[in-house]
């Protein structure tokens, strides 16, 4: 069968973010800066780099800035150009979406991500969809989503983007059960949502970047509750194994967990550490701290 292109990416930001209280109280945790970017803006900008043309935003109660944020700010724009603000005002343009691009859906109760995804079966129709989760907050050469669009053109069907944690951690994730394990892709026979530390079938997990195949959607609707009493995404994935290909892909690069604190505090040392006019500074301050 040929391989569709991949146009297609769902965010789900319809999150409670409670990891992340106060500051998530009336503030998307999308919206929370890393650097001087919101977190939603990597994203979009990371999917787009992998050749992404439309985006659906799944969103919930207090997420309107996320969406402000992809909209021209006309008197903005207007009075950093008469303050000859050149390269601000270009990097804002170059922000917005082209018209139609965009759309959102309401995710009215945050019944779990695998019901974020059903919501956008609309969106989905019949083609194959990345989605990004974006408190996922990748630094990859090539960035992360591109390379999991590599492999699904080699693959075809189903692919995530995986990575080795200690044994112990493997609880919080969704793990894989390994078929065959090529190296930088894994077919998988398997997968199970936070399993129990003992019974995890492998060490290998599952992290905010997926292409999955729209079949995936059939099998959410059964609205079929899982880890935690939520609609599970790997639940859905895990009845698509057996009728089509499913790849684990060991993506290179590096991941922080921006729902975290501690992760969010290393993603912006990571990151300003990354730009050449922050870089100097931050080491000098640094230092005090060591
Ligand atoms: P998380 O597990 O990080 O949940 O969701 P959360 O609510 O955002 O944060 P905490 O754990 O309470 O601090 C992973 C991703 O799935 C989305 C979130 O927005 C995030 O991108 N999500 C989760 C939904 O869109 N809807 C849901 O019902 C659950």
């Amino acid at each position: 069968m040929p391989i569709k292109p991949l146009k297609k990416a769902v965010l789900p930001v319809a999150g409670l973010g409670t990891r992340f209280l106060p500051a998530t109280k009336a503030l998307a945790k999308e919206m929370l800066p890393v650097v001087d970017r919101p977190l939603i803006q990597y994203a979009i900008d990371e999917a787009r780099a992998a050749g992404i043309e439309q985006f659906c935003l799944i969103t919930g109660r207090g997420k309107t800035a996320i969406v402000e944020h992809f909209d021209v700010a006309y008197e903005l724009e207007r009075t950093l150009a008469e303050r000859g603000k050149d390269e601000i005002l270009q990097e804002l343009r170059s922000l917005s979406i082209e018209p139609g691009a965009m759309m959102t859906v309401r995710q009215q109760v945050p019944m779990g991500l695998g019901h974020a995804i059903w919501c956008a079966r609309a969106f989905i129709g019949d083609d194959p969809f990345a989605i990004l989760l974006p408190d996922d907050l990748m630094q990859c050469d090539p960035p992360c989503m591109a390379q999991l669009a590599e492999a699904y053109r080699e693959t075809g069907g189903n692919v995530v983007a995986i990575e080795e944690v200690p044994r112990e951690r493997v609880n919080r994730y969704g793990v894989l059960d390994v078929a065959e394990d090529k190296g930088r892709l894994v077919s998988v026979k398997g997968l199970v949502e936070k399993p129990p530390v003992d019974k995890a079938p492998s060490n290998l997990t599952i992290i905010g970047r997926y292409v999955l195949m729209p079949e995936v959607i059939g099998h959410l609707s059964k609205m079929e509750r899982g880890a935690g009493g939520e609609v599970q995404l790997t639940d859905g994935m895990a009845k698509l194994i057996g009728s089509q290909p499913f790849h684990g892909l060991r993506y290179t690069g590096r991941r922080f967990d921006c729902g975290d604190k501690a992760g969010f505090l290393e993603a912006q040392i990571a990151f300003a550490l990354g730009r050449p006019d922050m870089a100097p500074a931050v080491r000098e301050f640094l230092k005090r701290y060591a």
